[in-house]
Formats: structure tokens, sequence, C-alpha cells
């Protein structure tokens, strides 16, 4: 893994969006995998100011909640139209996200997999982390192996997100979401995380074991992995110092 420290979120942000650019520049036809919540906004709106091509680009979501028609303001299909999508030349034929009114939700899941086969895997997923640990919406003790499938939020998690429904009650309790297996699958993954609340749950998924109750502790076993943080999210790391000193000492070629 490894691990960027930046002062402030906007810092580590640009330091992403430089990471999806140059990705855009070398493989102008690449797969994104894309994460919603609060945390990749920033990104997103990074990405939007850089008038990148995404016309040959096709994108592939994490998740989306089971229930909630499409044109819910909470829904992830209009979360990423608001805040990505609709700002970029995206062709919207290269657009997946979960379908999360599908009638039989197991052959969707298998149909998304095949999908993502299809369009030759994906090159680069972002990713977001919850307080728990989740990522994508697999929550502690998902099967470090599992693949696209229907899950059962836990308490925290609506908890978390009961700010954006309004009450706890009104979260959805029922999800689409790619599996740790097929988010393990993506050539290149790119974690971000900011802020205080989600300082223990990266300590733990960076420095921790790797176990299933830390879902994000799974990407230890993945080739390529970069996590982008601010100060507070990286607070708990018992070797920020270090990963700070590999950052500020990159071999030029490596730097973003
Ligand atoms: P957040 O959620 O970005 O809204 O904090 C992250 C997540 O649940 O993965």
């Amino acid at each position: 893994m490894e691990i960027i420290i930046q002062a402030t979120q906007q810092a580590a942000n640009e330091v992403a969006a430089r990471i999806v650019a140059r990705l855009l520049h070398e493989k102008p036809n690449a797969v994104l995998g894309l994460a919603t919540g609060s945390t990749p906004l920033g990104l997103y709106q990074a990405l939007i100011g850089m008038n990148l091509d995404w016309s040959q680009v096709t994108t592939f979501n994490l998740d989306e909640y089971i229930g909630l028609p499409r044109e819910h303001p909470q829904s992830y299909h209009s979360f990423m139209w608001e805040n990505l999508f609709q700002h970029v030349n995206i062709a919207k034929e290269n657009v997946h996200i979960p379908d999360g009114n599908a009638e039989d939700i197991p052959k969707f899941c298998a149909a998304y997999e095949d999908q993502i086969r299809t369009a030759g895997g994906i090159d680069l997923q972002v990713l977001g982390i919850g307080t728990d640990g989740h990522i994508g919406f697999n929550e502690p003790t998902s099967s470090l192996a599992s693949r696209t499938r229907i899950k059962t939020l836990t308490q925290q998690t609506c908890k978390d997100n009961a700010r954006f429904f309004g009450s706890e009650e009104a979260v959805p309790k029922h999800v689409i979401t790619m599996g740790i297996g097929t988010i393990m699958e993506a050539r290149q993954n790119l974690l971000l995380a900011f802020g205080d609340n989600k300082s223990s749950a990266i300590a733990e998924a960076v420095e921790g074991p790797i176990t299933s109750i830390n879902p994000a502790s799974a990407l230890q076993m993945h080739p390529l992995v970069k996590v982008c943080l601010d100060d507070p999210a990286a607070s708990k790391l018992q070797r920020a110092d270090y990963y700070r000193w590999v950052y500020d000492n990159k071999p030029a070629w490596q730097i973003f």
C-alpha cells in the first residue's frame, strides 16, 4: 500500500485527481470504478475542473440502495449524475450503476459482474471507507472473496448515513454492492479518507491484521493500492512519519 498523507483534504484530493487524470491520459478508454458518499466529492470536483476527455471512459459504481427510486435525490444514480456525469462528456451507455430496483437481484448481480469482465475489468477503483472499515457496502465480516450481491447495512452505517436521509429509520437497510473479491480484481485501487472519524478504520485497514472485521484491510493483499489521506484521517497511523518520508523522497518518475 502506498500511503499519501496531505495536510488538507483539498491537497489529498488534488493528488488523487492527478492519479486518475494520468490514467485517462495514458488510457483514454479506461474503465473506472466509482464511489459515492461525502468522500469522493472533492475528487469529482477536481476532475471536473481538469476538463478531461471522458468520451471513451466506462464506469462501474460500487453500490446502490435497494428499493429507492432511481430519481430519489439520495439514490446513487442521482448522486453520480449530479456530482460528476452531467459535468463531463461521458457517454450515457458507458455508465453502470447497480439497479436497486432489479426484479431478480441475484441475477442482476451476476450480470453486473459479467459486464465488468466484458468491459475488460476495472483499471482503477475509487474507494471511500466507512467508520466500520467497509469498502463499497461490504460491512464487517463480509467474505473477503465476496462478489456483487445484496448486503444488509449495519446499524452503524445507517446511523452514519442518516444525515443524508433526515433520520436513521429512512435509510434503506439493503443494498447491492460489489464484493471484496470484485474490488480486489481492479488493477489499481485508490482509497480516500478524510477526517478524524475515519482515523481508526484507516489505522486498522493499513496497519492492522487482514481481517473481515475491517474489510478494507483486505487491500493489503492487493498489488497496487494508493491511500490518500488528510492529516486527521492519518492521525492514528503509527508509521505516519515513514509514509511522509517515502512520499517526500519519491523518484521523479513516480511523482503524480
Ligand atoms: P462517506 O462514506 O464518504 O459518506 O464518509 C464512506 C463510505 O461509507 O464508504
